[in-house]
């Protein structure tokens, strides 16, 4: 029995492995239309990873995107032992991926859209005195244009859903309110600043079909990307478990009277 069961989980993995590693190719019939779906990108680790693991524990359908599957080990872990995860190729760059993806789930209804994935962008490239147009490019990318094309190509199904949320996680950082921070990435924080007025925008263009557009900042969290750009606050830092189980606390809160303010992982009011 155990060693059947063993192979059974030997046999899952590899498929979820040849799976992800097949474009196109999906593992849809291991989703459960009785259960909410979440699909979160850059899931392989850091938040997104913590997301992928808190909706699992949650019993949710979960659409893990990363951007190399074959590297994602602990997500390939994860679905050895819960059937209700697929991990799917994305690079949030790849516009053809992403709409390609929404053809693939294109009669899943998506209860929660989460635009994780994010880059700080080389540090010295966006130091100034030596600001660099290319990484400036790639920075707005991944954290402002996928956002935008992500929302886009997957508006019908979370619209389709019961719960009908697409988050993005935006930060304090982009905050136009607070004073700027010599030496304080320049680049990162005009693309938050830049993905809250995207999403503004998406609030507007979703008008009418019942869609929360939500923005959460999910606070000081010890991930590489907190490690390379300010080191000196991760011994400090929450753990990504314990701010996204704030973040989900705040998802799940949301309702038709949100106004479409950034907040916090504590639920709290972001200025602009
Ligand atoms: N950590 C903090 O203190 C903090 C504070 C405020 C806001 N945030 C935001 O929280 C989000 C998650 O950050 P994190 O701290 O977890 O960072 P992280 O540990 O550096 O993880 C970043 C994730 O984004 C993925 N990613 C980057 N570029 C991608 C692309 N082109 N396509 C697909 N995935 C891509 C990475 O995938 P690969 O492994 O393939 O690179 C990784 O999974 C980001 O939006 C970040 O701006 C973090």
């Amino acid at each position: 029995m155990w060693r059947s069961q063993r192979f059974l989980g030997r046999a899952v993995l590899l498929m979820m492995v040849l799976a992800t590693l097949l474009p196109g190719v999906t593992l849809a019939a291991s989703l459960d239309a009785s259960r909410p779906t979440v699909l979160v990108t850059g899931a392989n680790r850091g938040i997104g990873l913590a997301f992928a693991q808190h909706y699992t524990s949650e019993g949710w359908n979960v659409l893990a995107a990363v951007r190399a599957p074959e590297r994602a080990t602990e997500l390939l872990g994860l679905a050895e032992t819960y059937e209700h995860l697929i991990i799917e190729q994305l690079d949030v760059t790849d516009n053809e991926r992403i709409l390609a993806l929404a053809e693939a789930y294109s009669n899943t209804p998506i209860d929660v859209l989460i635009n994780n994935a994010g880059v700080y962008g080389d540090i010295e490239k966006q130091a100034w005195g030596s600001l660099d147009a290319a990484t400036f490019q790639q920075v707005l990318a991944v954290n402002v244009l996928a956002p935008m094309k992500m929302a886009e190509a997957f508006a019908n199904h979370v619209a389709a859903s019961d719960q009908k949320k697409i988050v993005s996680i935006t930060s304090g950082a982009g905050m136009i309110s607070r004073d700027g921070r010599p030496g304080g990435g320049m680049f990162y924080t005009v693309s938050k600043a830049s993905l809250n007025m995207a999403m503004r925008q998406v609030r507007a263009e979703l008008e009418g079909r019942d869609v929360i557009v939500a923005l959460i900042a999910p606070g000081l969290v010890a991930t590489d990307m907190l490690a390379v750009a300010r080191p000196t606050l991760v011994a400090n830092a929450n753990t990504p478990a314990q701010s996204v189980a704030g973040i989900a606390a705040v998802i799940e809160s949301l309702d038709e009277s949100y106004d479409g303010t950034p907040r916090n992982h504590d639920g709290s009011v972001i200025p602009w």
